[in-house]
């Protein structure tokens, strides 16, 4: 399977992207880079280590990355969201394994240099780390075989602001450097993400499953739920990471992603943190744009959850 690194801001969807790749027969995760988002990229590294260890995995380092966005400082999280841990405020076992030496950045140009040609970035938190990464070894696009993003919305509107998903509002001077640079990418923003939803039989599955993970997901699913009743009027979930993930290892296939320019609004007015993807004419047919390299996904018709809840019950 091919080698897989994942950035993230774990997090309770991330919790689940993260498990979705462990348990994919197509996927090799090699390494995992944290930044600060829903919780601090050390608050985040310690959830990642504690999550792989309870799934039986080890020996697959985790790095922490960016504390701080590239201007500015890490606001604190979302506590109401994704609990003050970032794991629903469950307790997790404390894992005996610690973090690399490495910083997020060096070690994604690290196992870019290893796996030369080969590794597959998923980036489902503020993309600071790519974009250090990018500062450290601007070769790196030429390196990677894909990058897969969850971010952005490029007809749906933002999460938190009107035009803003967290994950590019966060940080969108990263983002408008990684999306500039010249990677075969594709962003799996909320105009999919916000119409996969898990529900309340589905967490029922995985709290009566008698499987460790799958009752801790379960479990921090709980608060998640209860966030999603203010947009959804029940509680229930999106699922942004692990869909991102999924369309990362090719078991989810979009079935609408034009490639088309996107670029991103990192200007101080009302606008920051927007993916402007240029989508005219792609109803009509018109053909590539030239130096397009990022495939927005627009419709995915598959129902992830059961696929969703299936792979996290293998572990
Ligand atoms: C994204 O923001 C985070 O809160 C989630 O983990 C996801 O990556 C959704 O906008
Ligand atoms: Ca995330």
């Amino acid at each position: 399977a091919p080698p897989f690194l994942l950035d993230c801001d774990t997090g309770i969807d991330d919790s689940l992207a993260l498990l979705y790749l462990l348990a994919s027969p197509v996927a090799n995760l090699v390494g995992i880079t944290t930044v600060s988002g829903n919780v601090s990229a050390a608050q985040a590294a310690q959830n990642c280590l504690d999550l792989l260890e309870i799934s039986g995995f080890e020996g697959i380092p985790v790095a922490v990355g960016a504390h701080d966005p590239l201007v500015g400082d890490f606001e604190g999280g979302v506590p109401h969201i994704h609990g003050a841990n970032g794991v629903g405020n469950i307790e997790l076992p404390t894992a005996s394994a610690s973090v690399v030496a490495e910083s997020g950045a060096e070690l994604i140009v690290k196992l870019a240099d290893e796996y030369a040609g080969e590794l597959r970035l998923v980036a489902i938190g503020p993309l600071t780390n790519l974009a250090l990464a990018l500062k450290l070894d601007p070769s790196l696009p030429t390196k990677i075989s894909h990058l897969t993003i969850m971010g952005g919305a490029a007809l749906a509107p933002g999460n938190i602001t009107p035009v803003a998903e967290a994950n590019i509002g966060l940080d969108p001077e990263a983002a408008a450097a990684v999306f500039a640079a010249p990677w075969p990418m594709t962003m799996v923003g909320l105009d999919v993400t916000m119409q996969q939803r898990m529900e309340e039989p589905a967490r029922q599955r995985l709290l009566s499953s008698g499987k460790p993970v799958a009752i801790a997901i379960g479990a921090m699913l709980e608060l998640y739920f209860e966030f999603y009743v203010n947009v959804y009027g029940h509680p229930s979930s999106a699922l942004h990471d692990p869909l991102a993930a999924a369309i990362a290892t090719g078991e989810v296939v979009p079935s609408l992603a034009p490639i088309v320019p996107v670029e991103i609004d990192a200007t101080l007015g009302i606008g920051r943190g927007q993916t402007i993807a240029d989508l005219r004419g792609q109803f009509r047919g018109y053909p590539l744009i030239e130096g397009a390299h990022c495939a927005v996904v627009l419709r995915v018709d598959e129902d992830f959850s059961p696929m969703l809840v299936d792979r996290i019950l293998s572990l």
